[in-house]
Formats: structure tokens, sequence, C-alpha cells
């Protein structure tokens, strides 16, 4: 048995109203009076004075106002680095992302191709990149998606939806605040925390499960429940908790790995642009031969909160499109050992996918 060998985010600042030492925390480690920290800042928060006024500028340090309306692309990661390396002379001190996972996955690529050479698409997949990043900080608004503690970024490129899985990938620091979270809308709340909820379910039925995962996976389900099952509010303890969830859940299938719904969801993505969180619990709400008493628990949390999970997203799509949604599927392999086992290819085939699809 050969074991991995994992970084881990090496430092964490957790409270609320922590981003207000934001500034302190970041300003020994710019490099030069001329090499700024760019904020990646999701632009919803473009009028929101109430955050955007504790980001803490000094001498050429740059906010960029990015969309979140997409799930981050490969030719947007190259776009943001060209324009960074063209308006400054120096390498940026730090990149800052601020916002939901889409956010922090684009601080991550961003930081590693300021010092990788060629496209973000080239370094899809498993250890490609070769050189560490510039410092890069991770601060969610929202939570669920372990993007703050994971060693990937996930990207749509032009030939699949795949992540930069690499030691240099995670945040050199994170600052989880739980008052950042307190904005969003109900409906994207629950798609992102049911993201977290998901991750616990297939790290902990997974084949690749062990004790590590197992603790952080069985900590994370237990907030997930209590937010989504126990609570009837949106109060700052369940903000504190779910924050929390994302982190051990994140945290769970680092060290195993996600599996059915992530590997279909990523199909979704890629054709359809489907957000990661709603396009989980588009897949998820259809796994029950896979994940019985998840998807029941699913289905009672849908309900008490009265989500809709859409439906017929795949209704019109020819088989051209199915075959491109399953291809991207299939090529995860490792979701499917860790769902499945090493045989999982005597269960999933195409046409087993094609009739999952057809359901959702
Ligand atoms: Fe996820």
């Amino acid at each position: 048995m050969r074991y991995r060998n994992f970084p881990m985010v090496p430092r964490i600042i957790f409270g609320r109203g922590s981003f207000n030492q934001l500034g302190e925390i970041i300003e020994p480690k710019r490099t030069h009076k001329d090499s700024p920290f760019i904020f990646i800042v999701d632009d919803v928060f473009k009028d929101n004075k109430w955050l955007t006024s504790r980001i803490p500028l000094k001498n050429n340090d740059k906010i960029l106002f990015v969309s979140a309306e997409d799930e981050p692309k490969t030719k947007y990661v190259d776009q943001y680095r060209d324009e960074i390396v063209a308006e400054f002379e120096q390498l940026p001190s730090g990149i800052i992302g601020i916002g939901g996972g889409t956010m922090l996955d684009y601080a991550k690529a961003i930081a590693l191709m300021l010092t990788n050479p060629g496209s973000s698409s080239d370094y899809q997949g498993w250890d490609l990149v070769k050189n560490q990043g510039v410092y890069h900080v991770g601060i969610p608004t929202i939570s669920g998606t372990g993007a703050e503690v994971s060693r990937t970024t996930v990207l749509t490129g032009p030939e699949k939806k795949l992540g930069m899985n690499s030691d240099y990938t995670p945040f050199d620091q994170v600052v989880l605040d739980p008052e950042l979270t307190k904005g969003v809308p109900d409906n994207q709340w629950f798609y992102t925390g049911m993201d977290c909820y998901i991750h616990c379910i297939e790290s902990l039925d997974g084949t690749y499960l062990n004790t590590f995962s197992e603790s952080y996976g069985e900590k994370s389900l237990e907030l997930c429940r209590n937010v989504f099952l126990e609570k009837d509010v949106r109060d700052e303890e369940s903000q504190d908790k779910l924050m929390m969830a994302s982190w051990h859940g994140g945290m769970s299938i680092a060290y195993s790995q996600v599996g059915v719904a992530h590997a279909m969801s990523y199909g979704l993505g890629y054709l359809l642009g489907t957000k990661h969180g709603v396009g989980n619990c588009i897949v998820f709400n259809q796994l029950e031969e896979f994940y019985p008493e998840g998807v029941a628990e699913f289905k009672t949390m849908v309900n008490k909160h009265q989500v809709e999970i859409p439906e017929g997203v795949c209704k019109n799509l020819n088989d051209k499109q199915f075959d491109i949604m399953i291809d991207v599927a299939l090529g995860l392999v490792p979701l499917w050992e860790n769902a499945l086992g090493k045989d999982w290819q005597k269960t999933i085939t195409k046409d087993k996918l094609r009739s999952l699809y057809e359901k959702m």
C-alpha cells in the first residue's frame, strides 16, 4: 500500500468579523511596494459597501469584480492572468478570492497560472502543475463547496470539466468569517449546502473510505443535519455550523473522493453550464439506487425548505449531447472507483448513464 502525502491549508482564521483582520494578515506577504494584491471578488458585492469598504487596499492593489454567473472556465483564467501580467510590472504579491466556490477556484487557478506557462487547460488533471503559484488566500462568502480546503480548482476547459489537482493548489491562508454568508439567497444557500451534504454521503459510502475521511465526514454530516433538518431558521449559529460543515466535508473528500453525483454533475455542468450546487441536487435526486438513505434524507430536506429542484433539464437533448455528458462523466475514473469499486465498469455503461440522465 502506498499512501498519499497531502498538503494542507497552513493558516486559517475563524470567527465572526475575522475578515476585519485581513489587512494585518496579508501585509507581511507583500513582496515589493509595486507588487499588488489582487482581490478576485464576486460581482454581487460590487455595491455592497459593508464588504468592499473592508477590503484592505494599499499602493496599487486592485479589486477585480468577477461574475459567478458561469462556472469557472480555463479561458477566463488565462484571460485574467494575461490582463494582470500586462497591467503590472511586478508579479502580484498575492491573489485573494472573496466569494463562493467559483471565486475561490478562480483565485487558486490564477495564482498558479502566474507562475506556470501556457494555458490553464494544459493543467487539468492530477499533478500536472510544475511550479508553486503566488501566495493565495481564500475567503468564502457561501458555505458548502469545500473549495476553501481542497487541493483542486475545478475548471471547464475546451475538452473537459476537470480540476487542476496539485500540491500547489491549496490556499496559503483561509479566512472563515461566517458573517460573510448572511446575505446568500435561500435557494443558493440550500444548493451549496447540499454540495457539502453530498460530499459527506459520497465519501462515507465510498470504497476509498478510511478513518481519516470518516472522522471528518461524520462531523460534517452531523452539522449538515443540524442546519438543514433540526433548525428552522438561518441564524448565526447555523452560519457558523455550515461554514465548518463545508470545511470538514472538504477534509473528508480530500483523503477519499466524491462519487456518482459529482461525476454526473460534471457532465451536466460541461454541456449545459449547470452550476455545481444545483447540478448536484438535480443528479442526486435520481440516485436512490446508489445512495438510498442519503437520497431519502435529501428529499426530506428539500421538502422542509420548500426548495425547487429543477427537473426535465435533459428533456430536449439529442444523442450527441447525451454522449458528450456521458463521456465527461465516464472520464472521472477515481470518482466511479470510489463509488463502486474497481469493477465499476461492469455496472456503469453508457446505456446506464443515458437512462439516468434521461430522468433528470
Ligand atoms: Fe462538490
